[in-house]
């Protein structure tokens, strides 16, 4: 059986006026990618500040490799990267000095430098001082040291933020490694389904510090409708409504709730009545419908 690596359980975290975190309770399972998806100000960072013991939990708790993050962290997060928010380096250093000051550090062995150097793609480039990088090439180093320990759990807070369409796709090829090479389990956050839809192969939906969603994204995308095309699309509304098929508001036939069982029946109904069918089509909702539907802060 998989082991959890994170658990949390009605975690809270009350700032003077707000409640950026909101009863949350995520597992994260061995050899995840866990997308963390939520809009700007949903409590992305806050939550996985609280992971890295960076912020106090107002109320809940956090265990981490299944035992509990309290006042003794250093033991649970030897094991652990971390990028959040801006990654932190000196300007005036190059890419692999940069590495070798958190090599020492930390007391990694030195030839960790060279393969996250190789793993992020950088190595061309590490004499180059990072004042001189461009943002792309930042974004990289900052990962670079967040696995430069080989952790076995890395967090990653909106590391492709600001990249462009290639870069973004870079990052998501590195990250989608990491889990098979290194054994890494990793939790990223997003605001954009996009990004994390190739990637996840688990979702968490935060919004208003509320999780909507947790589970894989698939569990999205089933709800399937169907487009009917008749020669005659009003009389054959009404008719399919007579016969007590689900019919969403629209100009078009547009049959929910159904499936291809139910659909034969209503071509074969529309068959017999003499109208004649011009186009049968499944129309699947798109999965970033289903995700601004959640968080556009209807009803929540
Ligand atoms: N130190 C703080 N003091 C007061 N309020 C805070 C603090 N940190 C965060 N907040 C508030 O908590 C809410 C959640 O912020 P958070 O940074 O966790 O969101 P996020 O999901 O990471 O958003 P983004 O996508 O913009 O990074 C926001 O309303 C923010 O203003
Ligand atoms: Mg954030």
């Amino acid at each position: 059986m998989k082991k959890t690596i994170i658990e949390t359980r009605g975690l809270t975290k009350e700032f003077k006026t707000e409640r950026s975190v909101d009863n949350l309770s995520i597992s994260v399972q061995e050899g995840e990618i866990y997308g963390f998806l939520g809009p700007n100000g949903a409590g992305k960072s806050t939550t996985l500040k609280m992971l890295l013991g960076l912020l106090q939990p107002t109320v809940g708790s956090i265990k981490l490799f299944g035992q509990t993050l309290d006042g003794n962290h250093q033991s649970l997060l030897k094991n652990v990267g971390s990028l959040i928010e801006e990654p932190s380096y000196y300007a005036n250093l190059t890419g692999y000095e940069n590495l070798k000051l958190v090599q020492r550090l930390l007391g990694l062995p030195e030839e960790n430098i060279d393969k996250v150097l190789d793993i992020v793609n950088l190595t061309p480039h590490k004499k180059k001082l990072v004042k001189q990088y461009s943002l792309g090439m930042k974004q990289r180093l900052g990962i670079a040291l967040a696995i430069l320990k080989f952790p076995k759990l890395l967090i990653l807070d909106e590391p492709t933020n600001g990249l462009d369409p290639a870069g973004i796709q870079e990052i998501r090829e590195l990250i989608k490694s990491l889990p098979q090479k290194y054994g890494m389990t990793v939790i990223i956050s997003s605001h954009l389904l996009s990004e994390i839809e190739q990637m996840a192969t688990t979702v968490g939906i935060i919004h208003h510090g509320k999780l909507l969603f947790e589970g894989a994204l698939s569990e999205l995308e089933d709800e399937e409708r169907y487009l009917i095309r008749t020669n005659d699309d009003r009389q054959a509304s009404f008719l399919l409504m007579e016969a007590g098929f689900q019919l969403e508001l629209s100009q078009d036939i547009l049959l929910t709730h159904a499936d291809k069982v139910m659909v034969a029946k209503a071509v074969k109904d529309l068959v017999n009545s003499g109208f004649a069918i011009y186009q049968v089509q499944p129309i699947r909702k798109s999965l970033e419908d289903t995700f601004l539907e959640m968080t556009t802060g209807k009803g929540v």
